[in-house]
């Protein structure tokens, strides 16, 4: 009777876990501590964004680009953006402070973990790219290519808190999912 018990407790448990496990890939949620990334982000913030002299335009364009993103489309544009800060940002960016290569050097180390997450997805055939998420991509890396290389990466870079606040706003499991 008690190893009954047990072991519908553990089929129990091990159903929760399956269906957590399942809902979060079906979603390609990226399940990863956002904190310690914004934190990073946080100590180099100022530095960056003081650097950036182009205050009149933006990359990322916080309020048309991103937040009209379907969550359909969260898991493309996601991965998109991933590649474009790893392909782009982070090696057109020449840092000489080192303290802040190092933070800088983190925060592409957490993307690089991510893009291998969103990687099984598109495996899975799981994040699926839709003409809107192509089109999001294009307006962002056509900003970027409107400014001089280098002025691009550093406004890009002072971007990386609306991307992360994007990131973790839509990657939440939310209750009612
Ligand atoms: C932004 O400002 C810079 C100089 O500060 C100027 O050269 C550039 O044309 C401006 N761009 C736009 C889109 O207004
Ligand atoms: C994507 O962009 C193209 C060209 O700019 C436009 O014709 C098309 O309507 C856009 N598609 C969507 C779904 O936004």
């Amino acid at each position: 009777m008690k190893v009954q018990r047990v072991s519908l407790w553990l089929l129990g448990t091990v159903l929760i876990l399956c269906s957590v496990h399942t809902r979060g890939l079906r979603r390609c949620l990226i399940s990863m501590d956002m904190h310690h990334i914004e934190q990073s982000f946080q100590g180099i913030k100022r530095a960056v964004q003081a650097k950036d002299t182009f205050q009149n335009v933006t990359i990322l364009s916080k309020s048309e680009t991103l937040q009209s993103i379907k969550p359909l489309d969260v898991c493309c544009v996601t991965k998109n953006l991933l590649t474009f800060y790893m392909d782009r940002v982070f090696k057109d960016h020449q840092e000489p402070n080192p303290q802040i290569l190092r933070k800088i050097s983190s925060i592409a180390n957490s993307f690089l973990y991510m893009q291998k997450t969103l990687q099984q997805c598109q495996e899975q055939r799981r994040c699926h790219c839709r003409q809107e998420a192509i089109n999001v991509t294009t307006v962002i890396h056509d900003n970027y290519d409107q400014l001089e290389v280098r002025s691009a990466a550093v406004k890009s870079l002072g971007e990386l808190d609306v991307f992360l606040a994007w990131i973790d706003k839509n990657h939440q499991e939310t209750s009612a999912a």
